[in-house]
């Protein structure tokens, strides 16, 4: 067999967003690091985030009412450890960012001096968001992505995708210590090796698993399906948040409409012109976004319609042009101009608020196996994530994962030798077809049967075909060669099962997760834990 190559470093990042940079950069001063992109190296969730980031800046705001929003937002299920832990770091935590030279928006106060401007979102009782525009996600990606490349102790290896990581059960050792990960690299089509005393998984969320969604193509859930194959326990994924305002538009799929806009002002409308959220909560445009989602979606059901409105339109035409001018620019290229307009808007799967547990410096059930950014549970978001804490999270437990991972890197020296990828056994793919269509029957059904409202009968159906499809899927990557598809097929059904599990363990409505059949609160309830198989 030929030998494949093999990369050697300290730490081995996979992602390349807001969690997999920042840790990045917060340990390349001590350390050799090797980063994973599957994609281009600033394309995933990060980029695309347009509201901003939560963290207290203003004096009559405090940390004791971040953690009160956020404990309300999660429905009764965050652990107040860690919301106590994000809110208390989050300003050190923007000033990190600050400091690596991303341009929030500043403005000069009435005495001249330069503050930051913060706006407001659902759930958040003080303005909190520290933004630029409405592409805050933009200019932390692109300036992270400059940070990296111009470190020398980095290196950066973009299109491999992270197959499967090698823990001690593949070479006769200890099944909880893991020593790198098989890689895909695409360019030359061929699996390569990474050799880490550490591994770090940044891969994002999950959202791809359901039909419509906010999310890029790479938000496929590989690093949950990896830690749940690789031994690492998983948890809360029924707590999927639908973003209640996506653009309803057939040439602009995917397209968010930040809730910041609520924030600002914007009225949600039934195609009639009336306005319906002060029908379902006080806090009308500005509750939680699961109360926001699911009024949206019995609207549509209840009139049949296709989309809901949001508007704008009363508000100034600079103001409107000031605060989104990306949404402006998107809108108007699509032929609605929201300076006059309402905007059509339907609820899109936008966020994994479960993922792989996590300690509060990041670690997961395999000591040297750090999960940092959407892909981890951490306990922060409970059965609701508030708008803005999520790119909080990736940069504060980034740092704290990075000073864990500095302060054990001397006793931790070992890289063992490890087998090389054996794929003497398979042979090309004869029907490509099988993927595309499991790929869009997966997505369908999770979006019919565990989308936004649920049933125990629908939950069921699905449980049966992902069992189907896991078998199918499996046998097909036993027989064939590797691609980018049959990769991102492979983790979508392995994390849908997930999220399917914990939504039948759930034997209440709660948060993200409602379940016509369980329509209750239960007065003790925690987080569903999935316990991987032996
Ligand atoms: P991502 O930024 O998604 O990065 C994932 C990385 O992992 C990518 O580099 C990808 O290539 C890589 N990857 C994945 N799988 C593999 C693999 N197998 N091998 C190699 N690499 C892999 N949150 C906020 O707090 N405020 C907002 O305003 C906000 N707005 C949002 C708007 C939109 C449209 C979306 C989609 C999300 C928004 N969010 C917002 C959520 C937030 O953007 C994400 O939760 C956050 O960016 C996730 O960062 P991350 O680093 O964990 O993952
Ligand atoms: C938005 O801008 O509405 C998204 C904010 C978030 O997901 O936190």
């Amino acid at each position: 067999m030929m030998q494949a190559k093999e990369y050697l470093c300290d730490v081995l990042i996979v992602g390349s967003g807001a969690a997999g940079l920042s840790l990045a950069l917060q340990l390349a001063e001590q350390a050799q690091v090797i980063v994973l992109s599957k994609g281009p190296l600033r394309e995933g969730s990060t980029l695309y985030a347009q509201g901003g980031i939560a963290a207290v800046f203003d004096e009559n705001d405090s940390i004791a009412s971040h953690v009160d929003d956020t404990l309300i937002a999660g429905a009764g299920l965050c652990d107040s450890t860690a919301v106590q832990y994000t809110a208390g770091h989050a300003k050190a935590a923007m000033e990190w960012l600050i400091a690596q030279g991303v341009p929030f928006d500043q403005y000069r106060d009435e005495d001249g001096s330069l503050k930051y401007h913060l706006t407001r979102e659902g759930g958040h009782s003080h303005r909190r968001i520290l933004h630029a525009a409405d592409a805050t996600g933009q200019a932390v990606q692109i300036t992270l992505v400059a940070q990296v490349k111009a470190h020398p102790n980095i290196r950066l290896l973009e299109n491999y995708n992270a197959i499967d990581l090698i823990n001690g059960r593949k070479i006769g050792r200890d099944p909880k210590q893991c020593y790198g990960a098989y890689v895909w690299n695409k360019s030359a089509a061929k699996v390569e090796l990474v050799r880490s005393r550490f591994t770090a998984l940044a891969t994002g969320g999950a959202s791809k698993v359901y039909l419509y969604t906010s999310n890029p193509d790479v938000a496929s859930g590989d690093g949950i399906a990896m830690a749940w194959r690789a031994g690492c326990r998983v948890a809360n994924m029924e707590f999927n948040q639908f973003h209640p305002t996506s653009l309803y538009h057939p040439d602009a799929p995917n397209f968010l409409i930040t809730e910041a806009m609520r924030g600002e002002g914007a009225y949600l409308k039934r195609p009639d012109g009336s306005r319906f959220m002060p029908d379902f909560d006080e806090r009308a445009e500005l509750a939680p976004r699961d109360i926001v989602a699911r009024a949206i979606d019995y609207e549509m059901k209840r009139l049949g319609a296709n989309c809901v409105y949001l508007d704008i339109s009363h508000q100034p035409k600079d103001f409107i042009i000031e605060h989104f001018p990306t949404i402006y620019a998107k809108c108007l290229s699509v032929g609605i101009d929201i300076t006059r307009q309402p905007i059509p808007v339907v609820p899109a799967a936008h966020y994994t608020c479960g993922g792989v547990m996590t300690n509060l410096n990041g670690q997961t059930d395999i000591s040297n196996l750090y999960a940092v950014g959407e892909v981890a549970y951490t306990g922060l978001h409970g059965a609701n994530r508030m708008a803005s804490n999520s790119l909080l999270e990736c940069v504060v437990f980034a740092r704290a994962a990075a000073q864990r991972i500095l302060s054990q890197l001397d006793s931790n020296s070992e890289l063992p030798a490890l087998p090389v990828w054996d794929d003497s056994r398979v042979s090309d793919s004869d029907e490509e077809v099988v993927i595309t269509h499991n790929w869009h029957e997966l997505r369908l059904f999770m979006w019919d049967y565990v989308g936004i409202v649920r049933t125990n009968k629908r939950l069921e159906r699905a449980l049966h075909r992902v069992e189907l499809l896991k078998r199918e899927i499996h046998d097909y990557y036993s027989h064939f060669r590797i691609s980018h598809n049959l990769l991102e097929l492979r983790n979508l059904v392995q994390v849908a099962e997930l999220i399917i599990r914990c939504a039948m363990q759930r034997k209440e409505s709660r948060g993200l997760h409602y379940n016509l059949d369980y329509p209750a609160l239960l007065p003790d309830s925690g987080p569903s834990v999935l316990q991987p198989p032996q």
